[in-house]
C-alpha cells in the first residue's frame, strides 16, 4: 500500500515494467489485451517484484500506430476498456504498492482527432488548421510536398488533402504515418491542451508520464528542407525539427505541473534517440524531465569494453545534474533481448532491422547472455526497466506471415523493414497451447498476433514451477534489488578484472557491499576472493565464472 512515508522520489531507484495493453492479457476474449485482463494481472506483478508499470497508451485510437494516434487523450480505447476500468486499474494497482506511469503522445494526434478533423473542415489560413502544419505544396500546382522531410516510418512526411469543394488542396506534416498529423507546438491551444491533459491523468492518480518522441516537438517555423547531408543531418539546435533548443521551454511548464504536487513522487521521463548523449543529458537539467530512456545501454553490443564506456558515461553526464540514471534492454520498438544477443552482432539500430533480420540468432546463447545482462542491468545504480516478456525470455517472432502484420514501417516501407510486430506478440501465461491463457477459456478471437507453439516452456506457469527458469531469476534478481541497501543506493566503484571481464562493488551506506562480476570473455575467470554467492545468472563451474554469466557476490568487509 502507498503512503504518505513512501512518497520519496521512488523514481530514482525504482524497477519499472513495461506493459504493452494489447499483449499483456486480454479479459474480454476479442483475442486483444486490455485494462480488465491487465487488472486481473496485477498480483502477479507485484509479486514479480516491480514498483511501477508504464503503460503504453491506452487512449482512443484508431490504431493506425498500435495507440500512437490518439483521438481523444481523455478516454480509454474501447477496445481495452473504460475509464472507470483506469480508475480501478489505478487504484488498485496503488493498493499493492505499485505506481502508474502513462504514455503522453504531444508530437502527433490521430487523423480522426476532432482538432484534426474541424482543421480540415475549416480550410487554409484558419485557426483550426494553425494547430497542426498545413501548408501548400511546390510546384505550379501545389504537386510536390512543402520540403523534403522523410516520415521516420518512411515515405514523404507530408500527405496532400483535398478540400471541402473537392479540389486538392494543402499538405500537413506528419513525422510518422500520415494517420499521426504533427501538433504546431507554436500554438498556444497545443500547449494548453497538453497541460490540461497532464492535470487530468495526475488528478485521476497516475504517477509519472512517458513523454514519446519527446526531441520532435517543436519545428523551424520556416520548415526548410534538410540541409545539405539530408535525412543524416544532426540534430542540435538548428536542426529543423529535432532537439531544438526551443522544445526545453515546454518541459519546464511540464516539470512545474509535476511539481504541483506537493509529495514531489511525480516523474517525467522522456523518451529521446539521440546519438549525441551529451545533448541528451540536457533534458534532465534541473527543473526538466527527472529522468531519459537510456537507449545507448540498450543500443550496445555485447561487449566487455562497450558496455563499460556506456556505463560511465551515462553516469558522467548524469552526475552533474544530479538525474539518476535510467538502464533500459529492451521496448515495443525493438528486437527482443535473447534474439538479439544471440546473433553474431549483437548491436541494435533501428536504421538497420532489415540487416539485423538476416542474421541468424542463437537463441541458447542470446538467453544465456540475456540472464547475464539482466544481472548486470539490475546490480546498476538508478532506475530499471523491464518490458513484458523480457522476464520470461520471449524471442523475437521473425516469421509472422505478412498478411497479420499490423505495423506502419512494415507498410509503409513495402516489407523492406521488417517492423516492430515481432516484439509484440501476445504473452503466454499458462497452458500448452495457443492462446496460452492470454485469453480466457470462452474466448470468440485468437490472440491479435499468433504465438509461437514453443512458448509453451516459457509461460507463466511453467516459469513459476522451474527452478532455473528466466522469471524465478528476475524475481530473484529484484527481491534482493530490493532488499539490499548497496544496490538502492547510488555509489558504484568499479574493480580490476580480466579483459572481458565488468567487475564492481555497489557500497552499501551501513552494510556490505555488492559485488557484481559479469563474464563477457571466452572462458570461466575466478571470483574475486572473499565473497559469498548472492545469485549467478547460471551456474558456475567448480567454482569458476563460466563465460555469458553474471554473478553477485556479498563482498566481504
Ligand atoms: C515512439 C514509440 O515508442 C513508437 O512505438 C511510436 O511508433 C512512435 N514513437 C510514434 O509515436
Amino acid at each position: 500500500m502507498l503512503n504518505r512515508a513512501s512518497f520519496r522520489p521512488w523514481w530514482r531507484t525504482a524497477a519499472i515494467y513495461q506493459l504493452y495493453v494489447r499483449s499483456f492479457a486480454d479479459g474480454a476474449g476479442d483475442g486483444i489485451g486490455d485494462l480488465a485482463g491487465a487488472r486481473a494481472r496485477l498480483p502477479y506483478l507485484a509479486s514479480l517484484g516491480i514498483d511501477a508499470i508504464w503503460f503504453n497508451p491506452w487512449y482512443a485510437s484508431p490504431m493506425a500506430d498500435a495507440g500512437y494516434d490518439i483521438s481523444d487523450y481523455r478516454a480509454i480505447e474501447p477496445a481495452f476498456g473504460t475509464l472507470a476500468d483506469a480508475d480501478a486499474l489505478i487504484s488498485e494497482a496503488h493498493a499493492l504498492g505499485i505506481r502508474i506511469i502513462i504514455d503522453v503522445v504531444p508530437n502527433h494526434g490521430s487523423d480522426q482527432h476532432p482538432w484534426f478533423r474541424s482543421a480540415l473542415a475549416a480550410g487554409p489560413g484558419s485557426a483550426e488548421r494553425a494547430r497542426f502544419w498545413f501548408r501548400p505544396g511546390r510546384g505550379i500546382r501545389g504537386e510536390r510536398p512543402p520540403n523534403d522531410w522523410q516520415s521516420i516510418f518512411g515515405g514523404p512526411a507530408w500527405t496532400r488533402v483535398t478540400e471541402s469543394d473537392g479540389s486538392p488542396g494543402e499538405w500537413y506534416l506528419h513525422l510518422f504515418a500520415p494517420e499521426q498529423p504533427d501538433f504546431n507546438w507554436g500554438c498556444p491551444d497545443v500547449r494548453a491542451e497538453f497541460e490540461d491533459v497532464l492535470r487530468f491523468w495526475f488528478g485521476r492518480g497516475a504517477d509519472g508520464i512517458r513523454i514519446d518522441s519527446a526531441a520532435l516537438l517543436t519545428k523551424d517555423p520556416a520548415l526548410p528542407d534538410l540541409p545539405d547531408t539530408g535525412p543524416g543531418t544532426p540534430p542540435g539546435p538548428a536542426h529543423p525539427y529535432t532537439d531544438r533548443d526551443d522544445v526545453h521551454d515546454i518541459y519546464r511548464s511540464w516539470r512545474a505541473i509535476a511539481d504541483e504536487d506537493e509529495t514531489g513522487s511525480r516523474v517525467l521521463i522522456g523518451e529521446i534517440w539521440l546519438p549525441d548523449a551529451q545533448r541528451l543529458a540536457r533534458y534532465v537539467t534541473p527543473g526538466e524531465l527527472h529522468t531519459v530512456f537510456n537507449f545507448p545501454y540498450l543500443s550496445c553490443p555485447w561487449d566487455a569494453g562497450a558496455l563499460r564506456r556506456v556505463i560511465e558515461q551515462t553516469l558522467a553526464l548524469n552526475a552533474p545534474t544530479g538525474a539518476p540514471a535510467t538502464w533500459v534492454l529492451s521496448n515495443h520498438d525493438v528486437d527482443r533481448t535473447v534474439t538479439r544477443y544471440g546473433r553474431a552482432d549483437t548491436a541494435f539500430d533501428l536504421e538497420r532491422r532489415r540487416y539485423f533480420h538476416s542474421l541468424p540468432t542463437d537463441l541458447e546463447l542470446g538467453t544465456r547472455r540475456a540472464r547475464a545482462a539482466a544481472l548486470l542491468t539490475m546490480a546498476l545504480p538508478g532506475s530499471v526497466y523491464i518490458y513484458q516478456g523480457e522476464e520470461l525470455g520471449l524471442w523475437e517472432v521473425q516469421d509472422i506471415d505478412d498478411d497479420l502484420r499490423e505495423d506502419p514501417i512494415w507498410r509503409r516501407t513495402n516489407g523492406a523493414d521488417p517492423g516492430r510486430d515481432g516484439c509484440r506478440v501476445p504473452l503466454p501465461w499458462s497452458g500448452t497451447e495457443p492462446p496460452f491463457g492470454f485469453s480466457p477459456d470462452s474466448a470468440v478471437a485468437s490472440p491479435w498476433l499468433p504465438q509461437p507453439k514453443e512458448w509453451r516452456d516459457l509461460t507463466v506457469a511453467a516459469e513459476l514451477a522451474s527452478a532455473g527458469s528466466m522469471l524465478r531469476l528476475y524475481a530473484e534478481g529484484l527481491r534482493i534489488r530490493r532488499a539490499e541497501g548497496a544496490l538502492r543506493g547510488t555509489g558504484m566503484r568499479w574493480l580490476p578484472a580480466p579483459d572481458g571481464v565488468l567487475a564492481f562493488d555497489r557500497p552499501g551506506a551501513d552494510g556490505p557491499a555488492v559485488r557484481c562480476v559479469v563474464n563477457l570473455s571466452p572462458g570461466p575467470v575466478p571470483l574475486p576472493a572473499g565473497g559469498t554467492v548472492l545469485l549467478a545468472s547460471g551456474p558456475l563451474d567448480r567454482g569458476l565464472l563460466p563465460p555469458d554469466t553474471t554473478a553477485w557476490l556479498r563482498a566481504e568487509p
